[in-house]
């Protein structure tokens, strides 16, 4: 499903905000049978070993990765909404209302894969990785498709304020959208900072940006 990247290190963030995602994907199939989920716990915590930054706590579930395990993805009802609406108090929006910064530091964020894996430093630079889900920008022509396409995203849909604000708020926190979305929660987590998620904002909707620009070929020329 991911395809192979070279020389960059896109599969340490899928590890990073991965372990946690891992536990997430795999005890979805064991929740019918509360045995085989006490069993494939176990296997997890016998496998995996706090080691620097990343430690064992990020096999644990929060109220909103329990619900979507209990409910196999299809939560409802009143319980969904208060989680929902719980995510959404989460997103700290910038207080200058400024959700656009530099595309170009942008596509090198969605293409870094670094940081808060084991062997990275703590509070060192982390990427996003965004590459190992979604299509982005027409050169690069290994990604990975758990997320939908993002090419052309602001010239299919737009950049008013509007949707500046949607893309913001998906990236700092995709629960607050989707409650069992497989994204991983960048600015919640603290994985990408306030700056760093309006980079990615232009990426996806700058006019100008590689994403949006019109005459990009939606692939390279062969040699
Ligand atoms: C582990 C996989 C994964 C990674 C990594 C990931 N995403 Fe996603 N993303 C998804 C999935 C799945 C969806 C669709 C579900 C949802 O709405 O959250 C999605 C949805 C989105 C959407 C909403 C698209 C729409 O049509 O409304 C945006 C914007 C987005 N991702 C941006 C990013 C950016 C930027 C990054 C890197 C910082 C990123 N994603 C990293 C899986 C991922």
């Amino acid at each position: 499903m991911i395809a192979a990247r070279s020389g960059t290190t896109a599969y340490a963030t899928l590890l990073l905000l991965g372990v946690a995602a891992c536990a997430i994907f795999a005890t979805r199939s064991a929740a019918a049978d509360p045995a085989l989920d006490a069993q494939f716990r176990h296997m997890l915590l016998e496998d995996f070993r706090s080691r620097g930054v990343a430690t064992i706590d990020r096999l644990d579930q929060d109220e909103v990765q329990k619900l979507c395990t209990d409910t196999r993805d299809r939560p409802s009802g009143a319980t969904a909404q208060t989680l929902l609406k719980r995510q959404e108090e989460r997103i700290r929006w910038p207080d200058d209302g400024r959700f656009m910064g530099d595309w170009r530091a942008g596509e090198k964020l969605a293409q870094e894969g670094r940081g808060m894996t084991w062997a990275d430093r703590p509070g060192g630079p982390t990427g996003g990785s965004c590459y190992g889900c979604h299509r982005i920008s027409p050169s690069e022509i290994s990604f990975g498709t758990i997320g939908p396409s993002l090419l052309h995203l602001g010239r299919d849909r737009g950049s008013t304020p509007q949707m500046q604000r949607y893309v913001y708020g998906h990236i700092y926190n995709a629960k607050a959208y989707n409650l069992c979305s497989y994204m991983p929660r960048f600015g919640t987590s603290g994985a990408l900072t306030q700056q760093q998620i309006r980079d990615l904002v232009a990426l996806l909707l700058d006019p100008g940006s590689s994403v949006n620009t019109r005459n990009q070929p939606d692939r390279p020329k062969p040699p």
